[in-house]
């Protein structure tokens, strides 16, 4: 079955043997691809709308998968089912994802795994995950049509991180060695210095914290 890189690569994060669930699913591909695949026996797929979730459930019908899909039309953590121990969110805004997960506090200490890849604000992800007693466990990137998807795996767990790390990501810093990943904190690096050049000097706060990670940014592609 063919699928996207960001796709496939989340994917290939789910746990074996977890039962995941997929919040946004949209076409369901990923949640088809679990089961085509990755011989996932159980698996759930929600959107908050109608229109995308009846067309997941034609994706999942044309694949003859549907019995082991389980689709719910409900808002973020709503779609909820007993047993489920993986959570992907993908293709959304930082702060949605964010909201996402605040909304429901309660859930979320039945969720042993967490695979996010936000379309933007990933240091505020990273930072919110941290403080609801997540740890990051792996944090990957794909290039798809000329831009970056980061993808992260956290898990539950108690873990301390220096501001610098949150920004860089633990994970990725070290894989500084990779092209995909330089050329990632390159891009990140072009931003900032495109931001810091539009900021008027008045932005004093947002002046300084862009200047220090204008420094971590060079410090990790220099190392
Ligand atoms: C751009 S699609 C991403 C689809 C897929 N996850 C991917 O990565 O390719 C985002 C989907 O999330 C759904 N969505 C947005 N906010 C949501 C929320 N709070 N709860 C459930 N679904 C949501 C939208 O309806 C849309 O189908």
């Amino acid at each position: 079955m063919k699928i996207s890189e960001r796709l496939k690569t989340i994917a290939s994060l789910v746990p074996p043997s977890s039962y995941p669930l997929d919040i946004g699913c949209d076409h369901a591909l990923l949640s088809i691809y679990l089961v085509e695949e990755r011989n996932f026996l159980k698996v759930v797929a929600s959107d908050n709308k109608k229109g995308p979730l009846e067309q997941a459930k034609k994706n999942a019908s044309s694949y003859q998968v549907s019995d082991k899909i389980q689709f719910v039309l409900a808002e973020g953590l709503d779609a909820y089912q007993e047993g489920v121990d993986t959570l992907t969110i993908s293709g959304m805004g930082g702060l949605n994802i964010n909201r996402i997960l605040l909304d429901h506090k309660a859930l979320l200490k039945k969720l042993k795994t967490i695979i996010l890849s936000p379309n933007n604000y990933s240091v505020a992800v990273r930072r919110n995950l941290v403080k609801l007693g997540y740890f990051v466990k792996e944090e990957m990137v794909v290039k798809e049509n000329n831009l970056y998807y980061p993808i992260f795996v956290f898990e539950r767990g108690k873990k301390f991180y220096f501001e610098k790390d949150l920004f860089l990501g633990p994970i990725l810093k070290q894989k500084n060695k990779e092209t995909l990943v330089l050329s990632y904190y390159q891009k990140l690096l072009q931003e900032k210095e495109l931001l810091l050049k539009a900021l008027p000097s008045s932005f004093y706060q947002k002046r300084r914290q862009t200047k220090k990670e204008i420094k971590w940014l060079k410090k990790v592609l220099e190392s």
